[in-house]
């Protein structure tokens, strides 16, 4: 791994130890308060399975894999979560347990490019703000293969990565490397999803301008990106 990608590591290790360290799921102000709305938008196309498989890549301390496990409580419903980070599957643990889905929660630390997607395994994939921490663009596009394919029939993807993103110091406005390993631009990235998914119905597939603050590390970095949401059904 070369010299880059393990500053850019350190550093948003660093910032996660934070921001999981100071806040509580669904008890904050910030980005933890709740599942992102298109998480909870796909739910029901799911409700008819009496089992459902779900893999959450990048899942942070649970904020959308514990909504997902809450919801199908009453069906077979297993949640494999993966992070590279310890601390992150320690609180999400944590959390399976506060709310009574501990049999239902998977938490596996490893990295996204290390986890092997099995093949039509899953109903639901996803991978919220976490695709754009793959160490290589090759890699990356090798996982959208996976992805593809760890899907059954009639199962969902839902992919939610950054592009095109800027950062600068809030206070000094100085321009700051992005703390993210890939940065592809905005068209690439939609041309790669729209490829890889060729043929599925997309349920959902858009851009949407982003600004906000995030710490690093005794600063504020101020960041704008264009975040790409694509949600898909394989026939
Ligand atoms: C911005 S957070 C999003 C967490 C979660 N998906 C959510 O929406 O709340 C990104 C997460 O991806 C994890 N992460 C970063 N790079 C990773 C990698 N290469 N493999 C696995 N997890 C990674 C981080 O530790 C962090 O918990």
């Amino acid at each position: 791994m070369d010299s880059r990608i393990k500053e850019i590591r350190e550093n948003e290790k660093k910032s996660h130890i934070e921001i999981y360290s100071k806040e509580d799921l669904y008890r904050t102000e910030s980005w933890l308060k709740k599942p992102i709305k298109t998480v909870e938008d796909i739910v029901p196309f799911l409700c008819d399975l009496k089992e459902v498989q779900v893999l959450d890549l990048g899942c942070g301390v649970g904020r959308n894999s514990i909504y997902v496990a809450k919801e199908f409580q009453d069906k077979e419903c297993k949640v494999e979560c993966i992070d590279i980070l310890d601390m992150a599957i320690e609180k999400l643990n944590e959390n399976a347990k506060l709310y009574g889905l501990d049999k239902n929660i998977n938490g596996i630390v490893n990295s996204i490019e290390d986890f092997k997607i099995i093949n039509n395994k899953y109903d639901f994939i996803l991978a919220v703000s976490a695709l754009e921490h793959i160490e290589s663009e090759r890699k990356f596009l090798e996982k959208l293969e996976e992805i593809k394919d760890g899907v059954r029939k009639n199962g969902i993807v839902c992919l939610v990565i950054n592009s095109e993103i800027k950062e600068w110091n809030r206070e000094t406005l100085e321009e700051l490397e992005p703390q993210f390993e890939i940065n592809l631009q905005t068209d690439i990235l939609q041309s790669c999803i729209e490829d890889v998914f060729e043929g599925w119905d997309a349920l959902k597939s858009c851009v949407v301008k982003q600004e906000y603050d995030i710490p690093r590390g005794g600063i504020v970095s101020h960041l704008s990106t264009n975040v790409i949401t694509y949600v898909g059904k394989k026939r």
